[in-house]
């Protein structure tokens, strides 16, 4: 299993914070911000990691974590040009892919579940995961029925479909890249990540777990602030 830390985008939300840096570059507690998303993938024991990143900050990411040594990992950068959507990651990684399974983690995700055995038992298709949330409306949504079978995923519906949001951790067999090639891009011109849920879903491949613990991401202000005191607290916890 391969992973990808998707590092790229715009981060207009948390403007003027990032002018000259990468969101996920901020700090979070003691470390940046991608060091919580990086720490999931190599307790899940993967090595082998694509960071992929804006153009402007591709150097900043190198010099933060280097060829991966430091991490007992080999880190590999790929440039997204423009910020046209999450599933466009597994064409920029099309050639880090290769035959492999992909676990990929948003950079500015940070979560307190231990992905290891999510990761280790994969064999194909795809797992993601579901997390209640008060505000499914600005997430990929995912809607069970009684017996916990998935009915239905859709990219930030409103009114929402289910009180279930999407985190940003997904696991895939290497078809996604085809599922990617195929996704046509949504109303608001981005190649969504719920395309290659889809792909899999209506194939009968795709697994979807709760997860547990807490989940943010950390990509508004507020987000931003909540994510300090949960590392502050988790680190003084240790
Ligand atoms: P978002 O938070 O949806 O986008 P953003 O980071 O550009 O922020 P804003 O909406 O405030 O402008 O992205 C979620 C994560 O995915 C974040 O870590 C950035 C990353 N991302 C990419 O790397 N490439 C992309 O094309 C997109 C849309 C996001």
């Amino acid at each position: 299993m391969k992973g990808i830390i998707l590092s790229g985008g715009h981060g207009t939300r948390l403007y003027p914070l990032t002018k000259v840096t990468s969101k996920q570059l901020l700090p979070i507690y003691d470390k940046p911000m991608i060091f919580y998303p990086l720490q999931k993938l190599l307790d899940a024991g993967i090595r082998d990691i694509l960071i992929i990143v804006a153009p402007d900050h591709c150097g900043d990411y190198m010099k933060v974590l280097g060829s991966g040594r430091e991490f007992g990992a080999k880190f590999t950068y790929e440039i997204q040009d423009k910020p046209e959507g999450l599933a466009q990651a597994y064409i920029v990684g099309e050639d880090f892919i290769g035959t492999d399974s992909v676990c990929m983690i948003l950079g500015d995700n940070l979560f307190d579940a231990d992905i290891t055995d999510a990761v280790q038992t994969f064999k194909s298709g795809g797992r993601i995961f579901a997390k209640e949330v008060p505000d499914p409306e600005r997430l990929g949504q995912v809607k069970f029925d009684e017996s916990g079978k998935v009915l239905q995923i859709e990219e930030k519906a409103v009114p929402a479909i289910s009180n279930y949001g999407i985190p940003g951790i997904y696991i895939f067999d290497n078809r996604c890249i085809q599922a990617a090639k195929e996704a046509k891009p949504s109303a608001r011109g981005e190649y969504e990540i719920t395309e290659i849920h889809n792909w899999y879903l209506k194939r009968g491949e795709l697994d979807v777990k709760v997860l547990e613990g807490d989940w943010l991401d950390a990509g508004t202000f507020e987000t931003l602030f909540k994510a300090q005191v949960w590392a502050e607290r988790n680190t003084r916890n240790k």
